[in-house]
C-alpha cells in the first residue's frame, strides 16, 4: 500500500517520477497542464489524435522541459467537463493507475476535476489509483515484470480543502479500496483452495487482526441449529458447509444492521447440473460474501458510530450420492419448508437459513447480497445489480448508496401476483418459479424469511464478476458491492461527511 499525502505545491515544481494531468474533452486542459511552461502540453495531446476521452493517454518524458521537476508526465483524458463528478476521478485515474504504479512516486491534480466535491473526489482518485492497479497474480509462478513499485501518492491542491476532512475522506478511500481488493481476492481464488471452512478461516483471521467479533458454526451446530438449507445444499460435497458470524461493536444506540450474503464456494448446479460451458466462473458464486466480509473489514477500521452483524452462509453445491435431489424438502432455520425443484436454484436456500436467523436478532435492517439469478443478468446487464425489498425507504437508501459509490443498482418490483409461482404442492414454498421474471420469483422467496424487518436483497450475479476489464478492474472479480455498502453503513451512523 502507498501512503497518500496532500500537497501545495505547484504541479510543475513537484518532485515526483510522474505527474498525472487531467485532460477533458476537446481536449482542454484540466487542472495542472498549463502550470508546465516549458512546452505545449495541449498541442502534443492534440498532435497525438486523442480528445480527452476516458482511456486516451499520453506519456511526455522530460527530456530537459524547463521548469518541470517531474521525470514525466501522463496526461490522462477524463472526458467532458461537464461530467466531471468524482466517479469521474476514479475511472481516469484507473485507467493509469496500471501504468503510474510502475513508478514510485506519483502527484497528481485529477482531486480538483470536481472541485466542489473535492473530500469525494480524494476519496474517488485513491480508489481509483488502488482498485485500478488491482491484480491477481498469485498462481503465475513467474512474474510477467508488471511489479508494482509504487510508494507515494501526492495529491495537490490540498490547500483548497479542510484539510481533515479531505484527510478523513483519503483514509476511506484506502480502506474501502483495500477492502475491495481483498473482495475481489477471495472470488478470484479458485474453489480449490477456497471450500466453506477456508472462507471461514479467511474470516476468523481478518477478524481478529481487525478486532471483530466472531463464530464459525460447524456442521454439527448447523444440524443442532436447524441450518436445512445451508446443509442440504451443502451434503452432496465432500467439504462441509459454515455459518461465518461476525459483529462490529460501534457503541451503536438501538438494534444493529444485519448483514448476509450468498457464500457458494463452487455451483456446479448439483444434480441439476450446469452445462459444462462456464461452470469456470461459479467460483464467484461466493461473491456476496465476500463482499460481506470486505464490508465488515472496511467497517472495523473506519470505525463508525452503528453496530454491524453479520451472518454469511457458506456450503459447495456438488453433485454426488450424497447431493439432495429434485423433489427433496428442506426444513429451514425457523420452521419453513421448501421444496427443491432444481438443485441449481441453491442460493436461495442458503440465504433463508441466515436471513431467518438474523431476523431473530430484531435487527433494525437486513441487507443481503448475492450472485443469485441469471435472470437479473438478463434484466440489467452485467453492471448494474438489481434491488429488491420489502421497505421503500431501505430500497431508496441503497440505490442512493450505489449511485454515490459508482455502483449503480436498479430496482425491480416485487409484483405480488407472481408470488404464486413459488406456492409448493408438498411444502411451504418451493425453490423455483417460471423462466420469466426469475429475478423476482428469487427475491420473493427470500422475503419469506425476514419477517417483518426491513430487507433489501442485491442481486450481483451480473456485476460481481466482470469478463472484460473496466475503467478500474481487470477481467475477473469486482469486489462489487462493497462500496456501497460501506456508504450505507456510513451514511446511518452519520459519520460520513465528519
Ligand atoms: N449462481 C447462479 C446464478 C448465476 C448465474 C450467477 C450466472 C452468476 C452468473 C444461481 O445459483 C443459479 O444457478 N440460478 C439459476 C436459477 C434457476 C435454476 C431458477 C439461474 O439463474 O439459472
Ligand atoms: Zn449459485
Ligand atoms: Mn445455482
Amino acid at each position: 500500500m502507498p501512503t497518500f499525502t496532500f500537497s501545495t505545491q505547484s504541479p510543475a515544481s513537484v518532485k515526483a517520477d510522474v505527474l498525472v494531468l487531467p485532460v477533458y474533452e476537446g481536449p482542454e486542459p484540466g487542472p495542472g497542464v498549463r502550470d508546465v511552461k516549458g512546452i505545449d502540453l495541449i498541442g502534443l495531446y492534440r498532435a497525438a489524435g486523442y480528445k480527452g476521452k476516458r482511456g486516451e493517454t499520453l506519456l511526455v518524458p522530460n527530456t530537459g522541459i524547463e521548469g518541470l521537476n517531474a521525470s514525466a508526465v501522463v496526461l490522462a483524458g477524463v472526458g467532458k467537463r461537464s461530467d466531471a463528478r468524482p466517479d469521474a476521478c476514479r475511472r481516469a485515474m484507473g485507467r493509469v493507475a496500471r501504468q503510474v504504479s510502475r513508478r514510485v512516486r506519483v502527484a497528481t491534480t485529477m482531486p480538483q476535476i470536481a472541485p466542489r466535491a473535492f473530500d469525494e473526489a480524494v476519496q474517488a482518485t485513491a480508489e481509483g489509483i488502488l482498485l485500478g492497479s488491482y491484480r491477481f497474480d498469485r498462481y503465475k509462478s513467474k512474474s510477467d515484470g508488471d511489479k508494482q513499485a509504487l510508494k507515494e501518492v501526492i495529491l495537490l491542491g490540498g490547500a483548497k480543502a479542510d484539510a481533515r476532512t479531505a484527510k478523513a475522506a483519503l483514509e476511506r478511500g484506502q480502506v474501502i479500496a483495500e477492502s475491495q481488493s481483498w473482495a475481489r481476492d477471495l472470488v478470484n481464488t479458485p474453489a480449490l483452495d477456497l471450500p466453506p471452512a477456508e472462507l471461514a478461516r479467511e474470516a476468523q483471521a481478518m477478524a481478529k487482526r481487525m478486532g471483530l467479533k466472531s463464530k464459525v458454526w460447524t456442521e454439527a451446530e448447523l444440524k443442532k441449529g436447524g441450518f436445512g438449507g445451508i446443509l442440504g445444499v451443502g451434503q452432496g460435497s465432500s467439504r462441509p458447509p459454515r455459518l461465518i458470524e461476525l459483529s462490529y461493536d460501534g457503541g451503536g444506540k438501538g438494534a444493529p444492521i444485519a448483514l448476509t450474503g450468498k457464500g457458494i464456494a463452487f455451483d456446479s448446479g448439483g444434480l441439476s447440473i450446469k452445462p459444462a460451458e462456464g461452470m469456470e466462473h461459479m467460483k464467484m458464486d461466493m461473491g456476496g460474501a465476500a463482499s460481506i466480509l470486505a464490508t465488515m473489514r472496511a467497517i472495523a477500521l473506519l470505525k463508525p458510530r452503528v453496530n454491524v452483524i453479520a451472518a454469511i452462509p457458506s456450503s459447495e453445491n456438488m453433485p454426488s450420492g450424497s447431493a439432495i435431489r429434485p423433489g427433496d424438502v428442506l426444513k429451514h432455520r425457523g420452521g419453513k419448508t421448501s421444496e427443491v425443484l432444481n438443485t441449481d436454484a441453491e442460493g436461495r436456500l442458503v440465504l433463508a437459513d441466515s436471513l431467518a436467523y438474523l431476523a431473530e436478532k430484531k435487527p433494525r435492517v437486513i441487507i443481503d447480497t448475492a450472485t443469485l439469478t441469471g435472470a437479473c443478468m438478463v434484466a440489467l446487464g452485467d453492471e448494474v445489480w438489481g434491488a429488491m425489498g420489502n421497505d421503500r425507504g431501505l430500497i431508496r437508501d441503497i440505490l442512493a448508496a450505489g449511485d454515490a459509490a459508482g455502483e449503480p443498482g436498479w430496482e425491480l418490483p416485487m409484483y405480488e401476483p407472481y408470488r404464486k409461482l413459488i406456492d409448493s404442492d408438498v411444502a411451504d414454498i418451493k425453490n423455483i418459479g417460471k423462466r420469466y421474471g426469475g429475478a423476482i420469483t428469487a427475491a420473493m422467496f427470500l422475503r419469506e424469511f425476514v419477517g417483518d424487518i426491513p430487507w433489501v436483497h442485491l442481486d450481483i450475479a451480473g456485476p460481481a464478476f466482470s469478463e472484460r476489464v473496466g475503467d478500474y478492474w481487470p477481467k475477473g472479480a469486482t469486489g462489487i458491492p462493497v462500496r456501497t455498502l460501506v456508504r450505507y453503513v456510513l451514511d446511518e451512523a452519520g459519520t460520513r461527511r465528519r
